[in-house]
């Protein structure tokens, strides 16, 4: 019995993926901190196929440690696909952001994910029909002013998995490295961000995806043979190939 993993499912874009997954027939094994959000989701999805195999676990991945034993609970499951989807933001200038969050913001997005990425590919890079999706931002493409150390988080996932990409296809592997790359998009994310309660999206912003939307292109990217699936300055989604120069041969 194959398993997709999606970390990050208890709101947003993840949890989004994970009834997208779900309704495309996938067993899931949900990820995040907040186990009442995630038997919601549990329920949900055995709503939509109640053959479906739904796995629990909460893991707080700003605790690096946690990424590690997180991996490890999984060793028994044939893993079909792996999401590193969780994430946060900081929404500040440099000079007075939240240094807590700032730090607690680079081990998710950044440390844990290599961590999780790098055990899952040691794992699966010879198994046939295995992918791995990076949920990165258009600010891993272009640097936002206000939010730069966010931004520059997520340049660190779209720069690390285009190369892994290159890595796995130069060696031949079977397995696919991919980034979705969303713009904004309503969920939790801008009120943690920037500590608000309730961000009114119609009023503020002109363009902006639901989550709902977002998933929707995730299975888009997972169906395509493209490593970057981005949204663009005019909000559309576009699967491409990867956007960094490499070098090679070093
Ligand atoms: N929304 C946007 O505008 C936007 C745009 C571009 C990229 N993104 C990216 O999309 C991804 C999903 O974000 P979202 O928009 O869906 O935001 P969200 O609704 O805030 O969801 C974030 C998810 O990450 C999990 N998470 C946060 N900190 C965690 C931790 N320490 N340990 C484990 N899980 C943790 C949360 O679960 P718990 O709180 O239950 O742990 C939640 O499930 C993020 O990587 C974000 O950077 C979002």
């Amino acid at each position: 019995m194959k398993y997709t993993v999606i970390t990050g499912s208890s709101s947003g874009i993840g949890y989004e993926t994970a009834l997208a997954f779900a309704a495309r027939g996938k067993n899931l094994i949900i990820v995040a901190r907040r186990l009442d959000k995630l038997e919601e989701l549990k329920s949900k999805i055995q709503e939509i196929n109640s053959d479906l195999n739904v796995v629990i676990l909460t893991s707080d991945l700003s605790v690096t440690d946690q990424a590690y034993t997180l991996y490890n609970n999984l060793k028994e499951y044939q893993i079909e696909t792996w999401i590193n989807n969780a994430g946060l933001g900081e929404g500040s200038f440099v000079a007075d952001q939240k240094l807590e969050k700032v730090e607690t913001m680079l081990r998710v997005n950044i440390e844990s994910l290599t961590i999780l990425s790098t055990l899952y590919v040691r794992d699966y890079a010879d198994v046939e029909g295995t992918q791995l999706i990076n949920v990165s931002s258009a600010l891993g493409y272009v640097i936002a002013v206000g939010s730069v150390a966010y931004s520059a988080s997520k340049y660190y996932v779209s720069a690390f998995t285009e190369g892994l990409a290159k890595e796995l296809e130069q060696k031949g592997a079977k397995i696919k490295a991919k980034i979705l790359a969303p713009a904004i998009t309503e969920t939790e994310f801008l009120n943690k961000s920037i500590d608000v309660k309730d961000f009114d999206y119609k009023a503020h912003m002109p363009k902006y995806h639901t989550a709902k939307q977002m998933a929707g292109f995730m299975v888009e990217l997972y169906d395509s043979n493209e490593v970057v699936g981005i949204v663009d300055q005019n909000y559309d989604f576009n699967l491409r190939g990867p956007i960094y120069p490499i070098l090679e041969g070093l």
